[in-house]
């Protein structure tokens, strides 16, 4: 049986993080830059349902049975099998590689999920439809951060820029100018779940102010969605760097944060945000092609630890 491959991206939050968690639109855009790839290789030598897993990143070389049932690599395969309705499988190994940062607002979990599942269930012989792979993919998400809002697992699992909002169903964006977009990692690991669960707490103590301030969000979001789709002028970069504020009012910024986001823009970027949970994690900027080198300088002058630059395509043809 020949190896089976299947590689997913990774992804970025353009805006409306945190407020989508309680039913706000939000726009995320996968990243292709970064991705995960997951090779199965059956091992015919081996015990059946000998399961060995290995992903280098998180420093994990090991056997099925010995994960924790609900460690998260061993979920996705638990759902795979249980929707499959498959009781034993063939001995193999699972190698699972990312170039994506880990808890950097990336959708590093989602990205192993969705590779992982997909190649598993080609592997046996029944490829799961996008449907599926993203529902499982939501499920192991729930592992990580308790409460997601679904937007990782739908970008990543569709590879397409989203308009999302939870419980609805996939609505694809469209983007009539392509644009550059800077994503600077600030160095500082966060937790997702630790930030949704201090502004749920934060909500709880004063709901109306913090409704209030995610209704704020979700109008920003509609209004960058309405520029997106016609091109018409402003920039939806300054409303991206109005989201910013209202992720500070949230309380889900740091000073590393804000300061890479000023940095930015001083140095000639159209909009600039915190992007993903905050505390820590990315910041995210929108550039004209000739100011991406005087930005991308600035965000690694300022401590970014890594920046990638990537396009977002339109739909309108160059001339
Ligand atoms: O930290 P990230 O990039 O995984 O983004 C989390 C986005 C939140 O809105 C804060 C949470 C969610 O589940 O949508």
């Amino acid at each position: 049986m020949p190896a089976i491959s299947s590689t997913a991206p990774g992804k970025v939050i353009l805006c409306g993080e945190h407020a989508v968690v309680y039913g706000q639109p939000a726009i995320a855009l996968p990243v292709q830059q970064v991705r995960t790839k997951t090779t199965i290789t059956a091992r015919p030598a081996a015990a059946t349902g000998e399961l060995h897993i290995i992903a280098p990143d998180i420093q994990l070389d090991t056997i099925f049975e010995s994960l924790e049932p609900d460690q998260p690599l061993r979920a996705a395969i638990t759902h795979v099998t249980e929707e499959l309705a498959i009781h034993s499988l063939p001995a193999c190994e699972i190698r699972i590689n990312t170039t994506i940062p880990l808890a950097a607002g990336l959708g590093s979990s989602a990205s192993v999920t969705v590779s992982l599942v997909r190649a598993l269930s080609q592997f046996l012989g029944h490829p799961l439809p996008d449907e599926t792979v993203n529902q499982i993919t939501y499920e192991v998400e729930k592992i990580h951060h308790g409460t997601p809002s679904g937007i990782d697992n739908t970008v990543i699992t569709y590879e397409t820029p989203v308009f999302f909002k939870k419980g609805e169903s996939l609505k694809r964006l469209d983007i009539l100018n392509g644009f550059s977009l800077v994503i600077a990692d600030s160095g500082i690991p966060s937790s997702t779940a630790e930030t949704v669960a201090g502004v749920r707490q934060r909500w709880q103590q004063n709901t109306e102010k913090y409704d209030h301030l995610f209704a704020k969000i979700g109008n920003t979001v509609t209004r960058v969605r309405e520029i997106l789709r016609t091109g018409h002028l402003p920039d939806h970069g300054t409303l991206l760097t109005e989201n910013h504020h209202l992720l500070c009012e949230l309380g889900v910024s740091i000073p590393t944060l804000d300061n890479l986001v000023n940095a930015a823009l001083e140095a000639g970027a159209s909009g600039a945000k915190l992007s993903g949970g905050g505390g820590g994690g990315n910041v995210i900027a929108v550039v004209k092609p000739e100011t991406v080198n005087r930005v991308v300088d600035a965000l690694r002058t300022f401590g970014a630890v890594s920046v990638i630059v990537t396009e977002i395509a339109g739909m309108k043809r160059e001339k």
